[in-house]
């Protein structure tokens, strides 16, 4: 298992606030992982703060990462990140939306670019007003696997049961929880990150 592998691709950038994303790389296929059977996602829209994230040595110098989440009139959400690196304020703006609401609602397709192709972004199991866990993962010929994993709150703390909930479900579904990155969100900044 490799963790910090460079592997460029906007694709598949959430929170990385940036071109160039390192990833969590894994060997054989992906763990037999589903969204979750429903979705609603008026309740997911709003704001969501990063509490874990799978290891990433760009992300590592971001502190105070937030997520927020508009309904665009054309039905696709507005994703705009904002955190700091090194003491500055870096943001990303991105379009997502479910692709198949019939038979995958929790499935949703996202990008940061209208350059690139749009990658995936599951969510795994969110009960809207307290966690959402998210989880992709793209096979590699069939020899190696790399995965993104999120737990975002609605809280700027995440709860110790919360925690011990998500971290418990992701071992039962064989996502690595070692690479759960946590970040730093003491004194975030009133109105951008708290
Ligand atoms: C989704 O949530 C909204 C807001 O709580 C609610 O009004 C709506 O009925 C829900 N939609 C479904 C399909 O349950
Ligand atoms: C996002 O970042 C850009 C570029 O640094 C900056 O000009 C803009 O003000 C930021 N937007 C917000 C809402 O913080
Ligand atoms: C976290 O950030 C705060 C405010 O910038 C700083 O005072 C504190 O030392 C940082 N803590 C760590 C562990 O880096």
């Amino acid at each position: 298992m490799t963790q910090g592998t460079l592997y460029t691709s906007a694709a598949v950038c959430f929170l990385c606030l940036g071109a160039v994303s390192t990833q969590v790389f894994g060997p054989g296929s992906c763990p037999n992982v589903n969204a979750q059977s429903t979705f609603n996602l008026t309740r997911y829209l709003g704001d969501w703060f990063e509490q874990y994230r799978f290891y990433a040595a760009f992300e590592s110098g971001q502190d105070c990462a937030k997520a927020n989440y508009q309904l665009k009139p054309d039905g696709h959400i507005r994703i705009f990140n904002s955190g700091f690196k090194n003491g500055n304020p870096v943001n990303a703006t991105g379009d997502a939306y479910v692709a198949d609401p019939v038979n995958a609602p929790a499935k949703l397709k996202l990008r940061f670019s209208s350059l690139a192709p749009y990658g995936d972004y599951w969510v795994i199991d969110t009960d809207y007003d307290h966690y959402t866990f998210i989880y992709t993962c793209s096979n590699v010929l069939g020899l190696t696997h790399y995965e993104f994993a999120w737990i975002l709150t609605r809280s700027p703390v995440i709860s110790e049961d919360v925690k011990t909930k998500l971290f418990n479900e992701a071992k039962a579904l064989k996502i690595d929880t070692t690479h759960f990155a946590t970040q730093n969100r003491t004194n975030c900044p009133d109105g951008i990150a708290l």
